[in-house]
């Protein structure tokens, strides 16, 4: 994607420049996608400060609508104690992993209300919304009406039962839920009756022409525009903008009962968040979201492609109904999938930010999301064994190594000072001319090819110091003069390359600085050799990490206490407080025969090598033969005080493969998880083999 016409501005001037990513929801944590997305918007925003320019980046959580009442009601707390405690989380996670927000907010906000309140008002007073009746369903039990995905019911086309209320899994039909056989709410299970209400409408096709002179290549990408262009096409249809109570949102104005779509103050939470650092930063507002400023400062927001219908026409609709400038563009990204498939929890791929950090540097995987992350919409792969891999050969072998094979000599010869002149000034020069093309490829977000053309150099940079071989240099008395302006060359070849990778890896980065004397390193330092000086000994300023590092991520990430391999939703379901989770769904007294419970005697009990929760268990269970099943009880239990334990066992669950090996059961324990497992035991006397009912 080429920059925006504002860019083109004569070397030296200061772009201003606003930047955001898509704001996670506070119905769960941030997983390796979220992390894969504000990863790609950090490098770009470091890069443009490390050029000097002014760039804010603000993100907030997004923390409205029907999913999250629910889940704060499952969990016994308010929505409020709920999005409080999740954003205090994301932050955390974020913080970890080096995102360089200059402010987070949430959409929850009394300023968000007043941005929403000021731009609907505009909208009705510019006539652009309509109001009329919608009949939808209604679970009168819960007294709610029902979003299309909390309907279920039998596929009208193909029949099969429990498709959910927009589309059916197996025959890809689209409906209405109405159309479904035997409709029943997912939140009550009762069958929902039909009701009318009233809704407010924004009239997109008024802004149509506005959108159609805005979705152009000179903004987005190729791919995004076609995109569009097929939506015009269809012809933009007016955008249900309310909801009705109970909804956890911002009540409408003058229409008591009605809410604000979570999809209208989530965008608008971009401009909430920004005014938040304005007022602290003392930035001018308006130099930014004015519509005639647009030509002056620039505004990008960066997102998934799942939400693009909702940034590039929903937005700029809601922007300029509301008198506010355009972006300048959206830049999408594609999604992220781990080990060749989507993110699974089964197989331990549906990695949380926090389990990654638990035993991995933030470093690592920037570096190799940079590597892989370009200006397209292809979805990118998270190769485990790749990961550790290049990680380990790029930025330990090559980058850092340089810094490593060179300090080493300084310090032993000439008290860590570098010499006066470079031993090779021109591949110094070659190496500060490149950094032109290098941030021409991080300007247009080529980032992967940004680090290809980064690690050439780090290869020629050891090529160098292969050649020039300090250690044969130091060895002889007429060359060892030499040692010393070699070095300094290996060491400003590697301070370039730091300043080259200091947007993707800020840990190594900033140890780097502090190894070459303390001093911030900016773009334009890369022209002149650190020379004269006297740089720090030699600390690894990363290490190579570990295969079994990425095995206990995963293991850590897989769900070992389901017995069901059925997948789980997008965003997983958390433990509930102790003892608080709901009674499940009622079964027949034919069901529960099914189930074939036995008391059992531990026989054996262990450990399981690279694995963090599961302990292996040999059963009897009365039959002379054991059996192998594998618990995920870790966290809770020393596997000798197991050894004799009376448990009790599901017998006859079909039999799971797992990597460790075949799994004949499940034991039944109760809690939550970690050191709040507890056993089922069967009172003293219970034999092994004894059924349970
Ligand atoms: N709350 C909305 C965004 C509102 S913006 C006004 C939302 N939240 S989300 O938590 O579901 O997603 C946040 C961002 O993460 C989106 O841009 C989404 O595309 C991105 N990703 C979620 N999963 C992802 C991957 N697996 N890979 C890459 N990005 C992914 O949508
Ligand atoms: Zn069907």
């Amino acid at each position: 994607m080429s920059p925006p016409k504002t860019t083109d501005a004569p070397a030296g001037t200061r772009r201003r420049i606003l930047v955001t990513s898509a704001l996670p929801y506070a119905n769960g944590s941030i997983h390796l996608g979220h992390v894969t997305e504000v990863v790609y918007t950090d490098v770009w925003v470091r890069f443009q400060k490390l050029r000097g320019h002014e760039c804010w980046y603000v993100c907030a959580d997004d923390t409205h609508g029907t999913a999250i009442m629910l889940r704060a009601e499952k969990e016994g707390v308010t929505p409020e104690e709920l999005i409080e405690a999740t954003q205090r989380e994301h932050e955390r996670d974020f913080a970890d992993f080096a995102i360089g927000f200059d402010n987070y907010g949430t959409t929850h906000s009394q300023r968000n209300r007043e941005f929403v309140e000021a731009i609907w008002r505009r909208l009705r007073d510019g006539d652009h919304v309509v109001q009329r009746s919608v009949t939808q369903f209604f679970d009168a039990e819960r007294g709610i009406f029902l979003a299309d995905r909390f309907v279920k019911g039998t596929c009208p086309r193909c029949k099969t039962p429990n498709q959910n209320g927009d589309s059916c899994d197996n025959c890809a039909a689209t409906y209405t839920p109405q159309d479904l056989i035997d409709p029943v709410s997912a939140l009550s299970g009762t069958r929902p009756e039909e009701r009318d209400s009233e809704h407010f409408f924004v009239r997109l096709a008024d802004f149509e022409e506005v959108l159609r002179g805005w979705a152009t290549t000179d903004n987005l990408q190729p791919e995004v525009v076609n995109k569009l262009e097929e939506w015009f096409a269809e012809g933009l249809r007016d955008w249900d903008v309310s909801r009705d109570a109970p909804y956890f949102g911002f009540e409408i104005p003058d229409a008591p009962g009605k809410y604000f779509y979570v999809w209208v103050d989530a965008p608008i939470g971009y401009l909430a968040s920004f005014a938040e650092l304005c007022e602290r930063e003392g930035i001018e507002f308006d130099d930014f979201w004015k519509r005639e400023n647009a030509g002056r400062t620039e505004v990008y927001h960066v997102i998934g492609k799942d939400i693009l219908y909702f940034h590039c026409l929903f937005w700029p609709a809601l922007l300029w109904g509301g008198g506010y400038r355009l972006p300048t563009s959206v830049p999408v990204h594609g999604f992220l999938t781990v080990d060749g498939t989507k993110m699974s929890k089964s197989r331990g791929t549906f990695i949380m930010a926090r389990t990654y950090l638990d035993h991995l540097p933030a470093d690592a995987l920037r570096y190799y999301l940079a590597a892989k992350l370009g200006s397209g919409l292809g979805d990118i792969d998270l190769n485990l064994q790749d990961f550790v891999q290049r990680v380990n050969s790029d930025l330990v072998g090559k980058a850092v190594n340089i810094a490593s094979r060179c300090a080493g000599f300084l310090h032993k010869h000439s008290g860590g000072r570098l010499a006066d002149a470079l031993d090779d000034a021109e591949l110094f020069e070659r190496f500060a001319a490149a950094g032109d093309e290098i941030a021409e490829l991080y300007e247009r977000r080529s980032t992967n090819q940004a680090v290809r053309r980064i690690m050439a150099l780090a290869d020629e940079a050891n090529r160098y110091v292969d050649e020039r071989k300090p250690w044969v240099l130091a060895k002889q008395e007429e060359t060892r003069d030499q040692v010393a302006a070699v070095c300094t060359t290996g060491i400003n070849l590697f301070r370039t390359l730091l300043i080259y990778l200091k947007p993707i890896v800020p840990g190594i980065a900033r140890r780097g600085e502090q190894f070459l004397g303390g001093v911030e390193l900016g773009w334009d330092d890369r022209l002149r050799p650190l020379l004269g000086e006297t740089i720090a000994p030699y600390e690894p300023l990363m290490t190579r990490i570990e295969a079994a590092a990425v095995e206990a991520v995963v293991e850590a990430s897989k769900d070992t206490m389901t017995a069901s391999p059925d997948e789980p939703a997008e965003t997983p379901e958390p433990a509930g407080p102790p003892g608080g989770e709901e009674i499940g769904a009622e079964i027949t007294i034919d069901d529960f025969a099914k189930l074939d419970l036995r008391v059992a005697r531990i026989v054996r009990a262990e450990a399981v090598e690279g694995a963090d929760k599961l302990l292996r268990l040999e059963l009897d269970l009365g039959s002379g033969v054991g059996r192998q099943v594998f618990a995920g009880i870790k966290s809770a239990y020393s596997p000798e005080d197991l050894v004799d334990r009376h448990v009790v066992v599901v017998a006859n669950l079909k039999a799971r493969k797992m990597r460790f090996g075949t799994s004949e059961g499940m034991v039944l324990a109760a809690g939550p998880g970690g050191e709040e497992i507890f056993l089922v035991s069967p009172d003293a006397g219970a034999s092994p083999g004894l059924r349970v009912r």
